[in-house]
Formats: structure tokens, sequence, C-alpha cells
């Protein structure tokens, strides 16, 4: 890489991410409503999320510390049910409307610029306990709490819709990890992805018909598929098949509002063997379709990428929760199974550490949807048990891997990808769905007793890169 190469373009947003439920604390106070999560966790007797990293109290700190440390853009969501305690009620809760003004009046003041998610894995529980995005009420409701956020908050000019539902679906209804924890029913996982969609681009047209000023977009977790034996048939095919599952579905929503043959196909036939059928109402993709080209951006979460082999055995995930190395498996019926690569590095949680696949992602959105206006790298960052040592935490493994992502970036922007921002997953040290607190992610250390942050050797690694706007080898 060149010293020209090395350079980011002067607009780039160096950022960083949180979530509201995982970092803000306080969550069934302040007119709060539930969210499935809560009787989940209780019941489960592992974590709570309160007070995670109390957010809620401590934001002026973390923004402080935003300012300090170069970092001048910051994924937020609101929390659906501190507006809306029951997700579709008459009147908002004036304590959680308010609670966001202060939020984001602190970003401005302390030129950090906000990027705001509407639902990042927190639907409220009254809606869930109808069948969450199943439920054609949930996509109604979605779309009054977007059109309410969109007039009540006009200091905020970046939005996402949604963050990951690939996550949501696949947790929820596939590897049953999450609250609902069914196991195997891809007939849920593609019908809940695609009226996730249908939500999405109802917010995109109220966004374009309120004609609000800014962007407004989608998060989606993607991974590059790759076949373990590119020579052999059924691992391509393994490969496509589940590239259609964990991305492009999602991305042909997002960027043509309309499914292809071959993906319809492919979904339809998911369905069935698992003992569904598909539905999708003509009035829905007519939205979809609508939607599609007032998509300002795409936010990319990406964290690892996958090789497959061809698979004709039953169904068999077992989910590494704990970061006990070597435990994940992942095979799905009709699909392919995920295999490890020795020379692939991996994360205690078994993620593949592979930074090409970053690239490679961003690549081939860039040609097969060349008209995509801009892409944001919405989350990416390492998971480690970080320990504190003499007040320190020498996060060389976290900085090696933003490190390589970034310059995997840099070479997409170089070949013309239109890629404005990166946001460090997470910010500091938040409360992780199905590990509670041992999977550390943030570039500020949590002692989660005292509440205290410790900046990480990353963060201090990071600023630089921010302030110099130069990636050093
Ligand atoms: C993606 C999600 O958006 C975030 O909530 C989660 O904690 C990280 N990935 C790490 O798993």
């Amino acid at each position: 890489m060149t010293q020209e190469d090395a350079r980011f373009p002067k607009d780039f947003v160096f950022g960083a991410a949180t979530a509201a439920y995982q970092c803000e604390g306080e969550t069934r106070t302040h007119g709060k409503g539930k969210v499935a999560w809560d009787d989940y966790l209780d019941e489960k007797g592992l974590f709570s999320a309160d007070p995670a990293s109390d957010f809620y109290h401590r934001y002026p700190e973390d923004l402080r510390l935003c300012q300090e440390y170069g970092i001048n853009g910051i994924r937020v969501s609101i929390a659906w049910s501190r507006i809306f305690p029951n997700g579709d009620d008459p009147v908002p809760n004036s304590e959680g409307v308010a609670f966001y003004h202060r939020l984001f009046a602190e970003c401005r003041s302390r030129g950090v610029e906000p990027y705001v998610t509407l639902h990042h894995f927190d639907s409220p529980d009254a809606l869930y306990r109808e069948g969450d995005f199943l439920n054609q009420h949930a996509i109604d409701a979605f779309e009054r709490y977007a059109r309410f956020c969109f007039a009540e908050y006009p200091e905020v000019t970046h939005w996402f819709t949604f963050n990951e539902i690939w996550a949501v679906v696949s947790n929820m209804y596939i590897e049953g990890t999450w609250p609902r924890g069914q196991r195997y029913r891809l007939d849920l996982a593609f019908q809940a992805m695609h009226n996730m969609m249908v939500a999405h681009a109802r917010a995109v047209l109220a966004f374009e018909e309120l004609g609000h000023p800014g962007s407004i977009g989608v998060v989606h977790a993607l991974s590059t598929k790759y076949p373990d034996d590119p020579a052999a048939a059924g691992d391509v095919e393994a490969a496509r098949i589940d590239d259609v599952l964990n991305n492009q579905f999602l991305l042909e929503a997002t960027f043509d509002g309309r499914y292809s043959e071959e993906t319809l196909d492919c979904a339809n036939r998911l369905a069935a063997l698992a003992g569904g059928r598909l539905e999708f109402l003509p009035e829905d993709l007519e939205q979809l379709a609508a939607a599609a080209p007032h998509n300002d951006c795409l936010g990319i979460n990406y964290y690892q990428s996958n090789f497959l082999k061809a698979y004709d055995g039953p169904n068999d995930c077992h989910h590494n929760s704990t970061g006990e190395k070597g435990t994940e498996r992942h095979a799905l019926q009709g699909i392919g199974e995920y295999v490890a690569r020795p020379e692939i590095p991996r994360t205690d949680w078994d993620w593949m550490i592979y930074p090409q696949g970053l690239y490679d992602l961003v690549m081939r959105i860039c040609r097969q949807w060349p008209h995509y206006k801009e892409l944001y790298v919405t989350e990416n960052g390492m998971a480690s048990k970080d320990r504190l040592e003499e007040g320190a935490v020498h996060d060389e493994e976290r900085i090696h891997y933003i490190r390589e992502h970034l310059r995997w970036a840099l070479k997409a922007i170089a070949e013309g990808a239109h890629l404005r921002g990166y946001f460090v997953w997470s910010l500091m040290d938040v409360f992780s769905w199905n590990n509670g607190y041992n999977k550390r992610y943030g570039l500020f250390y949590v002692d989660f007793d005292t509440q205290e942050r410790i900046p990480k050797d990353s963060a201090r690694w990071y600023a630089k890169v921010a302030q110099e706007r130069f990636l050093d080898t």
C-alpha cells in the first residue's frame, strides 16, 4: 500500500457504535416499557442489562471521551419502548422523548455526529408477544414510531431503520438463542426478514414524504460466503444458498425492491423444507419497490466470513456463547456446513477473522448494485476477554483486527467504493446479548462495578489514526 493509499478521504467518519439496550441501563424505569429481553434474561438468571454501561446517566462522559479521542460519529439507537412503552401507545412517554433530545444535544455540543437506529434488537414486549414482525401490527406500529421520531428529532440527520435483520431472525428462528428460541424455522426467518424490510420500506417512504433533510438507510449484518473447495460443485452451491439466506435476499429487498427468481426459488425451497410457506403480499412488494430508490445509504456490520462445505445431514447448530473456542457448530439441512480453516484465526467465540471478506463484500455491492449511493461500515470489531492490568488494557489483537479491516476498506475506497465512514463496535464495553459481560469489544474498558471508563490501547491507537487520517502499517 502506497502512502497515498493509506490516507482516508477528508470527510471520512471515524465512528464508534453503541445500542440502547446494551448500554443505557434504566431498562424498566423512567416510563420505559418492557422488551422481550427483560423477562428472558430474568428467567435465565444469567445476566441483567441493568445498569449495563449506565449510558442513560453517563452519556456526557462517553461523548467527552469521543471528542477527546477524535471519534466524530457515534451510532446510538432509540429504545422504541422508551418512547412508546407498548410499542403503539396513543401518547408518547415524555421522559423518554426528552432523554434523546438531551443525548443528541450533547452529541452536537461535542462535535460528534449521531447516527441513529430506530430498532436495535429491542421490539417492545407487547408487540413481541403478538408475534413481533410476523404480525402486521408490528409493521404498522413501526411506521408510526418512525414518523414520530422523524418529526420529533429534526436535530438528527442520519437515520437507520433496523439493525441486523439477519441477526434478529437467525437468533430467533434458526439458532434459537434469543427470546422466542425457535430452531431451524427457515420459513419464519424468511417471512420475518421480508416483513421487516416492508416496515423499513414504509419508514423510508414516510421519511421521503415528510421531506426530512438528511439520509436514511438500513444496517445489514453481512458475511462473505466462500466455498471451502472452489472446485467442488457442492461447496459452491452451499456458499450460494447460504449467501441468499444471509445477504442476497436482504440486499435485493433493499436495492432492487424485489426478489429475483433465483432468490425466490431458494427461499421457497428452504421454507418448504422447514414445513412452511412464504407469503409476500402484492401491496407490500409495491412498497418495497417504491422505497428502493430512496435508500440513501447502507450500513454494513461486518465481523466475519464463512467457508462452506456441502452437507446432507440434519440441522445441527451449536452456538458458542461462552467464549470456549472450538465449540461452535453450524450445519443446516438444504444449505451446507461451516468449516473452520486452520490458517484463518478465530476469536474465542469462533468468529473467523477475515478482513478481506469486508473488501469482497463492498466490491460485490458496487458491482451488483451500481446505483447504491453511500456505504458505511456501521460495525466492525473484535471481542476478547480483556483484562485490566495495572490500570491499562493492552489490546494489541484488537488494534491488529481494526487495522487490517481498515486497510481493506481503504483498498475498496481506492477502487471507487463510496465508503463514507467506519464505526468500531463498540465505543465502550457494553452488555452482550448472549454473553453478558465477559465478551468485551470496547475502545474504552468499563469497570462494571464502578462504571469507570479506562481507555484501552486501541482507543489511543484509533485516536491517532483519526487525527492523522492515515493508517500506519
Ligand atoms: C452486532 C450487533 O449489532 C451488536 O448488538 C452486537 O453486540 C455485536 N454485533 C457483537 O455481537
